[in-house]
């Protein structure tokens, strides 16, 4: 969506995965705290988003949603300036039809969507000097053609406010779970494309839900040429830091994200991150990998489903290059500079993980154990025109 932000995929903290609805203004305030505290914010983690039950159930005598006044006594817009104050911006949870994901599920009562009131909401959200709104159709009910209208009306609602607002939406809802129907480009910022993450590789389960960190990487794959400036295929939340997932499980999972052009929104208690949480989350090679300014998503080269090569053309010339072994056991992935669109015989890799660069003249292979994902910045010679990058893996027909 060309509203002017998100040019590269957002970076930030959203409160559901940790806390869901066990939040208030003495919480949020302490995660935006630490985020500062511990390099984060300055490393790109802007966005502390504010998922569901932060509302009032009952809009004002005005028609104006509130905040929660047990929660957030001090008001939404006291807490926006909070953030502010320290650098960091606000995002919000919100719906556009009766009841939010908390309420369908009986755990938080009923929110009014935005649902005919979208300028007066829009409007609100603005004052409050919200940044990015998280807009959830989580009902059953409803038609591809019922979601564009919708989302489209709330994205024409932000947009006359004047103020930049990251527009995120999730229309999974009344979807398969095998990614988004169509390309939201035209209506938001960040869409997403599966049912809710958890923090698991593989959930084992049968109807993938929720969705294990590989079942998630193969819906996403496919989707590559979604992306671009503007507008990022949405993996949903990071679980680094979150257990359920061993810390090879865990770099491979953001990894992953930085290489699918993926929002990078920290789902986890982040006053109590230990080291090998944070040596993930502030991996400045793979934030830069994330963050470059092509802001392409990786497509695969070649492999298949349980050993994949993924490329990612940078800004500079260089291309990064995964190599990630979704099988169960250690094995060697190999893959060559020519087939990630470098031109040349003489080329520097530098290990994502290690910072150690090594030479080549055009292999590139690593020796990595179940689950886990190898990363190079290939830099040297010239890159070959973006058709030569290898087969795009394209989206399913129908999408
Ligand atoms: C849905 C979304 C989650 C979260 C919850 C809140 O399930 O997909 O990310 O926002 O709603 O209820």
């Amino acid at each position: 969506l060309a509203n002017g932000v998100a040019r590269v995929p957002p970076m930030g903290w959203n409160s559901w995965n940790s806390f869901g609805c066990n939040i208030n203004e003495t919480l949020i305030r302490q995660m935006a705290d630490a985020i500062v505290a511990s390099g984060m914010r300055d490393l790109g983690y802007q966005y502390v988003v504010v998922d569901d039950c932060w509302f009032n159930p009952n809009r004002d005598s005005a028609g104006n949603l509130q905040g929660d006044p047990t929660r957030f006594p001090s008001g939404m817009r006291a807490l926006g300036d909070y953030l502010h104050a320290r650098g960091l911006k606000f995002g919000l949870y919100q719906v556009p039809v009766d009841r939010t994901c908390a309420q369908y599920f009986g755990v938080y009562p009923g929110a009014t969507g935005s649902q005919g009131h979208e300028a007066q909401d829009a409007r609100q959200f603005a004052a409050w000097g919200v940044d990015y709104l998280k807009y959830d159709w989580c009902s059953p009910n409803g038609t591809i053609q019922d979601q564009v209208a919708t989302f489209a009306r709330m994205r024409d609602a932000l947009a006359a406010t004047g103020r930049p607002i990251v527009y995120s939406i999730n229309p999974n809802s009344i979807h398969a779970k095998t990614g988004p129907q169509r390309n939201w480009g035209d209506v938001a910022n960040l869409w997403r494309t599966t049912e809710d993450i958890t923090n698991a590789w593989d959930t084992g389960q049968a109807n993938g839900y929720p969705m294990g960190i590989q079942n998630i990487v193969n819906v996403t794959v496919p989707l590559a040429d979604y992306a671009g400036p503007g507008g990022f295929n949405d993996p949903d939340m990071l679980e680094v830091g979150r257990g359920g997932m061993s810390d090879t499980e865990m770099r491979s999972h953001f990894a992953l994200w930085a290489m699918l052009a993926a929002p990078l929104i920290a789902g986890n208690d982040v006053r109590s991150m230990t080291s090998a949480t944070q040596a993930i989350l502030k991996n400045q090679d793979l934030i830069a990998i994330n963050q470059d300014p092509l802001a392409l998503q990786a497509r695969q080269v070649s492999g298949d489903s349980s050993r994949r090569v993924l490329a990612k053309r940078l800004a500079n010339g260089d291309v990064a290059v995964a190599l990630f072994n979704q099988s169960g056991a250690t094995t060697t992935i190999a893959t060559s500079a020519a087939a990630i669109g470098k031109t040349g015989s003489s080329f520097t890799l530098r290990d994502a993980w290690t910072g150690a660069t090594t030479s080549t003249t055009g292999a590139v292979t690593a020796t990595v154990p179940a689950h886990g994902t190898a990363v190079y910045r290939v830099s040297g010679g010239g890159t070959a025109p973006p058709a030569s990058t290898g087969t795009l893996v394209s989206a399913a027909s129908g999408r």
